[in-house]
């Protein structure tokens, strides 16, 4: 069974169409990477599925159940289960690194202070940052930060992680520490991942398979190497950094739907 579920999503910000008609099935343990140019609606996905954002039509589940109308309380608990590491992670700047990792902990759960010293020093550990614990986040550096908050949403433990961008703005050294710990969560702990990325590199080295999302649809998906080789117009100029015109984009659409 999957265990997230679009069928015939739309969502609109009148007078944009973000989707008209979103249809995408992620099973347990898959490592999914989203990838579309700016502003096709990745961002809106991932809200959309924690109930950030609520659709006009279609469903969307949860391991069974419609995260549509849910109410407050129930919507808390699926996002206990689902993590997100949000584009442009923003940080407590009053507060030290320890105690932004620990937020949610302290939030959601009932641990003792050694628990939580323990569950934050593995969270920073894991993405390369043991020890700064007791620095302020206005002295980190932008991938500093962004890996800290990615820490902190680690820390909580969830069963499903989306990561929006995880890796923009990284340099190659932090950006394989990122990937491998997407990669490490999925093999030690069965973590199921989405993640948006404009970086096909990383999206080829982390993914179970691949979705691109064009004109408020799904037009593709697959394995790395069916979206390396892909005979599909849009994937391959997408994958070869090409961007064609756009009334090329509307007949290549129709060759290949
Ligand atoms: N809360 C909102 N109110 C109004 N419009 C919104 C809102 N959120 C997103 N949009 C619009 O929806 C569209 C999709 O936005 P989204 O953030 O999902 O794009 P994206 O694919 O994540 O782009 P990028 O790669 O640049 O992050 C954009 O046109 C954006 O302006
Ligand atoms: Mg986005």
């Amino acid at each position: 069974m999957a265990l997230i579920e679009f069928a015939g999503v739309h969502k609109s910000f009148p007078p944009k169409v973000v989707y008209a008609g979103l249809d995408l099935t992620i099973a347990r343990g898959e490592a999914l990477t989203i990838v579309g140019g700016s502003g096709v609606g990745k961002s809106v996905m991932l809200k959309l599925l924690i109930g950030l954002l609520k659709p006009e039509r279609g469903s969307i589940t949860f391991d069974g159940k419609s995260v549509v109308g849910m109410s407050p309380r129930e919507l808390a608990g699926v996002r206990q289960r689902i993590g997100m590491v949000f584009q442009g992670a923003a940080l407590f700047d009053s507060l030290t690194v320890r105690e932004n990792v620990a937020y949610g902990l302290r939030e959601h759960f009932t641990m003792t202070e050694p628990e939580i010293d323990e569950r934050v020093d593995w969270a920073l550990s894991l993405v390369g940052l043991p020890g700064i614990e007791g620095m302020n986040p206005a002295e980190l550096s932008g991938g500093m930060r962004k890996r800290v908050g990615l820490a902190r949403t680690i820390a909580l433990r969830p069963e499903v992680l989306l990561y929006d961008e995880p890796t923009t703005g990284l340099d190659p050294i932090n950006t394989t520490r990122i990937n491998n710990v997407i990669m490490s969560l999925k093999s030690a702990l069965n973590v199921t991942s989405i993640v948006v990325t404009h970086d096909m590199q990383s999206a080829f080295t982390i993914s179970s398979r691949l979705a691109m999302v064009y004109k408020g649809r799904i037009v593709a998906s697959g394995t790395v190497d069916e979206f390396r080789n892909s005979n599909n117009p849009l994937v391959h100029n997408f994958v070869k950094g090409h961007a064609p015109v756009d009334e090329d984009m509307a007949s290549l659409m129709a060759r290949t739907q």
